[in-house]
């Protein structure tokens, strides 16, 4: 194949945010010229590597393949750039981290510590819910995952790292917030604040709700655990949150725990990454001294 490195990573670049326009703005580059570079690819293989449906961008069958090859192409390269800067002595490179919401209450800080030891390491932390850092793992896109309920099928490393406990969280003046021992039915048709479809907090909440069959009335979705706790504050509802949410002290007066017998529900946060992933020299050292941190 006489394709360039150039050529692979335009196309990549297409690949990953399905369109010409933004990679040409990422690469900054024009987009006549991002599309000529696709074109060229597609010439020398003889097949197209995009399909386009009305206004969406789909890669085809052998563009699928191509995007995968790409990405294994650029992880060797980069990280063969990290070892290069081992044997000098330096730690050097990048570290991609994808991390779900919950987690923004402790990562960046323990990134600052890190950063503070490795000054020449960039740095790449992706915050989304469980449903995107499941995409983003399965498209190999990031170097270590941070999540709760790790997916069971697929090929995983799993490290436990933290407690995250879920608890019930209502306005600090609702009837509720006086009383002990609250039994769960007692949430029956409460208003309630619920993160959005493909949240993992949302999941687990669920599921005890449903095993106690408890129906509270969803009032509002939101996709933001500091928005839930200005809208508890704001009287909308009530919410289930970890408790790593809570912590800062802005809402403190406002909020209350509920002390429902059946929370909080127990979770866990862990660090993991794909079993058939060479981890760079850095992930392996964030890796580490993430698991040095860690209760367990
Ligand atoms: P979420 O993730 O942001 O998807 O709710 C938190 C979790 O799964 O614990």
């Amino acid at each position: 194949m006489q394709a360039t490195l150039h050529q692979l990573r335009v196309f990549a670049t297409v690949a990953r945010h399905r369109s010409f326009t933004k990679a040409a703005d990422e690469l900054n580059i024009t987009q006549p010229t991002v599309s000529s570079q696709v074109k060229h690819l597609a010439n020398i293989l003889e097949l197209p590597l995009f399909e386009q449906i009305g206004k969406q961008l789909y890669l085809t069958e052998v563009g699928e393949a191509l995007l995968g090859t790409c990405r294994d192409i650029f992880d060797r390269l980069e990280n063969f750039e990290m070892q290069v800067a081992d044997f000098k002595g330096m730690k050097q490179g990048k570290l991609r981290l994808a991390a779900v919401t919950t987690t923004k209450y402790f990562v960046p800080r323990l990134l600052g510590s890190f950063c503070a030891t490795y000054p020449e390491i960039d740095i790449s932390l992706q915050v989304i819910n469980h449903q995107q850092l499941i995409q983003r793992m399965t498209d190999n896109e990031d170097d270590l995952y941070i999540l709760s309920n790790p997916p069971k099928d697929i090929n995983l490393e799993i490290h436990k790292i933290l407690e995250n406990p879920l608890v019930v969280v209502a306005k600090s003046d609702h009837p509720l917030a006086e009383k002990h021992n609250i039994s769960i039915q007692e949430l029956n048709g409460e208003s309630f604040i619920s993160r959005e479809a493909g949240s993992g907090t949302r999941r687990a909440i669920q599921e005890l709700l449903n095993k106690h069959k408890v129906a509270v009335r969803v009032r509002l979705e939101l996709g933001s655990n500091e928005a839930i706790k200005h809208a508890i504050a704001g009287g909308l509802g009530i919410s289930v949150l970890s408790q790593h949410s809570l912590f800062a002290k802005e809402l403190e007066s406002e909020l209350a725990i509920l002390d429902v017998r059946e929370f909080p529900i127990e979770r866990y946060w862990y660090v993991a990454y794909l079993s058939s992933k060479q981890l760079s020299t850095i992930a392996q050292t964030f890796l580490e001294y993430l698991l040095e941190q860690s209760q367990f």
